[in-house]
């Protein structure tokens, strides 16, 4: 792996190296959003997961982005297809309007799994049987107010926050201006076929700027930033 953007490119990035290079900011609330995509745009392959299009060199950068993370935020299309489970030492907070928790989550130690959902869902009170009152984040009444879940988790202690996904997460995110960088893995594939991308919904249209390119054999691991 090697840095292709900086004054001075790196090859063979150790894991301490790699940690620094995405290092977030330190003290502010700081919301990442990690995805990978194929080359034809694709975030998904034959098996409609990400396990079909990610490889190696993605997973590492997968796995290290949780190190550098206080907590996991994702939306719960992806929890669900994704089979997530509670990850050691970080919370994961499930994004759903309709507060329903996959079986994968359910009767995970307690505070290691929570719900950001709003007060009028239908699933509000099983939720909260789930995974204890405490544990589910009521942000709103009929949708769920993401810039207050990032404050609400920042108010927490959380401000290195790692959303994976999905693309309909996302792309209400950035719509909300809660994005302050995605960091995006291009596989060098191209799948064809009627997959989603990593955006997916109404329409935005955000600029984004590059801020750090990683190559590891054809495989581009970008960080953009959003926002000013
Ligand atoms: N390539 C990648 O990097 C990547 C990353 C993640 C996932 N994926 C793939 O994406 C697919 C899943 O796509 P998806 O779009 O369904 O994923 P998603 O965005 O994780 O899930 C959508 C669901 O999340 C909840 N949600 C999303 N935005 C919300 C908001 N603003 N407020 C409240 N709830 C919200 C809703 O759940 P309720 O219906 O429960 O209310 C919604 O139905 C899977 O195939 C997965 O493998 C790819």
């Amino acid at each position: 792996m090697r840095v292709l953007t900086g004054a001075e490119p790196t090859e063979n990035i150790s894991d301490e190296d790699l940690a620094a290079l995405y290092a977030p900011p330190a003290g502010e609330a700081f919301l990442r959003v990690n995805m990978v995509s194929t080359v034809d745009g694709s975030s998904t392959g034959e098996d409609a997961l990400t396990g079909s299009i990610n490889n190696a060199a993605d997973q590492r950068v997968f796995a290290m982005l949780r190190t550098l993370a206080d907590v996991v935020i994702v939306g719960a299309g992806t929890a669900k297809a994704e089979r997530y489970s509670p990850i050691k030492g970080t919370p994961i907070v499930l994004v759903s309007r309709k507060a329903q928790i996959p079986q994968s989550l359910q009767g995970a130690p307690e505070g290691s799994v929570y719900l950001a959902t709003c007060s009028r869902s239908d699933g509000l009170e099983s939720a909260k049987e789930i995974l204890g009152a405490d544990h589910v984040l009521e942000l709103g009444s009929h949708r769920v107010d993401l810039p207050l879940l990032k404050q609400t988790l920042a108010e927490r202690g959380w401000t290195s926050q790692l959303c994976e996904g999905g693309p309909h997460l996302l792309r209400d995110l950035v719509f909300q201006g809660c994005v302050d960088e995605l960091t995006e893995t291009t596989v060098p594939r191209l799948v064809a076929g009627a997959y989603p991308r990593i955006t997916e919904g109404a329409p935005i249209d955000v600029p984004l700027r590059l801020t750090m390119l990683l190559e590891d054999e054809g495989t581009l691991f970008g960080r953009w930033a959003l926002g000013q």
